[in-house]
């Protein structure tokens, strides 16, 4: 268990704390220390997850892009023309390219990302090679979906639609998967969302993903304690915690631990915290599916899954879920 140990600190003004940083005291209280991965992607932390993506055993993103790249075409005639599109978690926006050039006439194309510096550099590049289209770069924490400043639609006849892919969907437990799924079919009502889902598979293959020989997986999870030094100067020792990845099968996920290999002592806000050696910091779910586990989750939902790609070894799921008008004043239009 943890110690904390109140420091004295007679300031007048106590300085306004960032959300890591509440998130971080919180996660060091508690007596499981869990934190949201979306804490991971700092800057660098941005840069090792784009790593990531292109690593061997790291199936993910290639089997998702080899899926987009072979079917963009039907998905987008799914979307519709003069769609507005937003993504959710846009990264780098390396898919988005795909989307906007099969795309007919899209009038709009939002991207919600955390990651503020990696967001804008990615929008530049989207805007240079797509000038005809409205780029917007939204540095927000899209799993706030419901107050996301969005532009207002353009037209009142528009619609907008939802570009969810990566499997990022997976980093919420179900129950908060539900309730994305919900306030997602709200705000794409008329439109529809577009959603990349990883699949259950051999566990070994999950095993090897996300304990990659190269060891970048290893430096992402460590980025956020490397993060927390930097920004918050938390002082711990990165070298005395153990990467561990291993997927659970009944829950149907892979975590990720940060397991402490000796004792420590840390400082978050003034506060300090004590680390045994054993204890363990988890940093990451990351949920995987059915089609038929995801269709029907999406339905509770409020959307109607109208078709799902998937690659020829099935590791990966790309689904259009259409959301009809029929949410919030509960009418029919
Ligand atoms: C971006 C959440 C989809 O869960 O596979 C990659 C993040 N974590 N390697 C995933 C991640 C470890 C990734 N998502």
């Amino acid at each position: 268990m943890l110690n904390p140990v109140y420091k004295a600190h007679h300031s007048p003004c106590p300085t306004a704390r960032s959300p890591f940083e509440t998130d971080l005291i919180a996660c060091l209280e508690g007596a499981i220390h869990q934190i949201s991965p979306k804490y991971f992607y700092d800057d660098e932390g941005s840069r090792l997850f784009d790593q990531i993506c292109g690593l061997p055993e790291y199936y993910v993103t290639r089997t998702e892009i080899g899926i987009l790249e072979r079917d963009i075409a039907a998905m987008a005639a799914c979307m519709g023309a003069d769609a507005e599109v937003v993504e959710f978690g846009a990264g780098s926006l390396q898919k988005a390219k795909l989307l906007i050039d099969a795309l007919e006439q899209p009038r709009r194309f939002v991207a919600v990302d955390i990651s503020g510096e990696h967001l804008h550099r990615a929008a530049s590049q989207l805007r240079n090679r797509f000038p005809g289209v409205d780029i917007v770069p939204l540095v927000e924490d899209f799993t706030g979906i419901d107050t996301l400043s969005l532009p207002p639609l353009l037209q009142d006849s528009g619609r907008r639609v939802g570009f969810f892919p990566g499997s990022t969907l997976g980093n919420f437990t179900p129950i908060e998967a539900r309730s994305f799924l919900k306030s997602a079919a709200r705000l794409l009502a008329g439109g529809g969302l577009l959603i990349g889902v990883d699949l259950v598979k051999d566990p070994r293959r999950l095993h090897a993903a996300y304990n990659d020989a190269a060891g970048v997986t290893a430096a992402f999870n460590r980025n956020l304690l490397a993060r927390a030094n930097r920004e918050l100067d938390a002082g711990f020792n990165l070298d005395a915690f153990e990467h561990y990845a291993f997927y659970h099968p009944v829950l149907q996920r892979m975590e990720m631990h940060l397991i402490c290999l000796e004792p420590q002592h840390v400082c978050v806000g003034g506060r300090e915290f004590v680390l045994q050696a054993g204890e363990s910091i988890h940093t990451e779910n990351s949920h995987k599916y059915t089609v038929e586990g995801f269709q029907a989750l999406a339905k509770d939902c409020g959307f109607l899954p109208k078709a799902v790609w998937l690659d020829p070894d099935r590791l990966f799921s790309v689904h259009w879920l259409a959301s009809p008008r029929t949410h919030g004043k509960g009418e029919v239009q």
